[in-house]
């Protein structure tokens, strides 16, 4: 089995993990940032470099006593090289870089969506391995920072087809909760206080573009709607009410997603579809996925809700694929010279 032993650093989370074969996951180490932002309100970007400066060690540590590992069993490093905050990728870089050198292991440079849709492989000792998407696919990416859909004609044949033109579906939620002052990260906590309420209260209309790709989202319409109703009748107490747009707010959202998805998946005759990302979590888009695209005789594969929000497995799962593609392990000169952060083209091998 190849071993690789992979960090993500990307936004918030300090991560390491190592993963078999790119599916089995054989230590998850996570140091998460929540309590450190949380009263910010959002991720403060010089924060998090100089957190995961603090925690890139001891979790890589983490990583490897808690799959009582030692580096003799690493057969590679990987690492995210972008996109994400450049002084977070930064740290991760330059210490996944450190140690491939100081332990002559190869490295490969990894895409972090790319990352996030193939959590879909994922699995531990003990649990069942997850079905394999059936090639091509369309994969959703859905978080915090990115939305966009993905056209997947094998492991490392990836292309973008369709992305946000303003904010990531995961912003959103986060940006309502906050003008809710209902805390950090918005997601999961307008996912609990959405429970109960009645997604039909507001009429919150869907983007739809005449210009450009019709596939492309939008979520800051929906964000000002909010604010309008917000101005309109004041921020509602705990209740049915909160409840009712909370839940009007989420299904606009999920809809949307669904929507494309399923456009996308007819337009390019797939009938396999990966849902991912930290949004993935929620169990309303979840759920309506599943039930709009298995109508439609489209198969849907989603990661545990554990791999869906920032991890170094995923990575790890990654990386073994771009294995596949020669030159994606650096080693010697193109390992020392390796400077690039930040955005870099899906589609590009390094
Ligand atoms: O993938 P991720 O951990 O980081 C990025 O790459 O951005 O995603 C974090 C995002 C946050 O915006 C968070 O609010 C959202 O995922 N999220 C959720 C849920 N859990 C996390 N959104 C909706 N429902 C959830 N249950
Ligand atoms: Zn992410």
């Amino acid at each position: 089995m190849l071993k690789i032993l992979a960090i993500e650093s990307s936004c918030d989370e300090t991560a390491a993990a190592l993963v078999g074969d790119g599916h089995l996951v054989l230590s998850d180490a996570v140091a998460t940032q929540i309590d450190i932002h949380r009263k910010y309100g959002g991720v403060v970007p010089e924060l998090a470099s100089r957190n995961h400066l603090v925690d890139a060690i001891p979790v890589v540590e983490e990583a490897l006593t808690s799959a009582d590992a030692t580096w003799n069993d690493v057969d590679a490093m990987a690492v995210t090289r972008g996109p994400g905050l450049v002084g977070s990728l930064l740290v991760g870089l330059q210490v996944a870089k450190a140690l491939a050198y100081a332990k002559q292991k190869p490295l490969i440079p990894v895409h972090h969506l790319q990352g996030h849709m193939q959590a879909v492989f994922l699995h531990k000792e003990g649990e069942p391995r997850p079905e394999s998407p059936g090639y091509p696919h369309v994969a959703l990416a859905v978080s915090g920072g990115h939305t966009a859909l993905y056209l997947v004609s094998s492991p490392t044949q990836i292309r973008q087809i369709a992305h946000t033109r303003d904010d990531a579906a995961g912003e959103a939620f986060d940006k309502v909760s906050r003008m809710l002052g209902l805390g950090y990260p918005g997601g999961p906590i307008v996912e609990r206080g959405a429970k109960g309420g009645n997604e039909k209260a507001f009429k919150f209309t869907r983007p739809h573009f005449k210009d450009g790709d019709p596939l492309d989202f939008s979520f800051s319409g929906l964000k000002t709607a909010v604010l309008t109703v917000l101005k309109k009748f004041g921020a509602p107490p705990e209740g049915q009410d909160l409840a009712d747009l909370l839940a009007s707010f989420q299904h606009a959202v999920c809809d949307q997603l669904v929507e494309r998805t399923l456009e996308a998946a007819k337009h390019f005759g797939c009938k396999h579809a990966v849902l991912a990302g930290g949004v993935a979590c929620n169990g309303a888009l979840r759920r309506l996925m599943q039930e709009t695209l298995s109508g439609e005789g489209i198969a849907l594969h989603m990661p545990r809700p554990r791999w869906c929000t920032d991890n170094a497995a995923m990575i790890g799962a990654a990386a073994w694929h771009r294995d596949q593609v020669p030159g994606s392990r650096l080693t010697g000169e193109a390992l020392r010279s390796l400077n690039a952060v930040g955005n870099w083209d899906i589609g590009e091998n390094l």
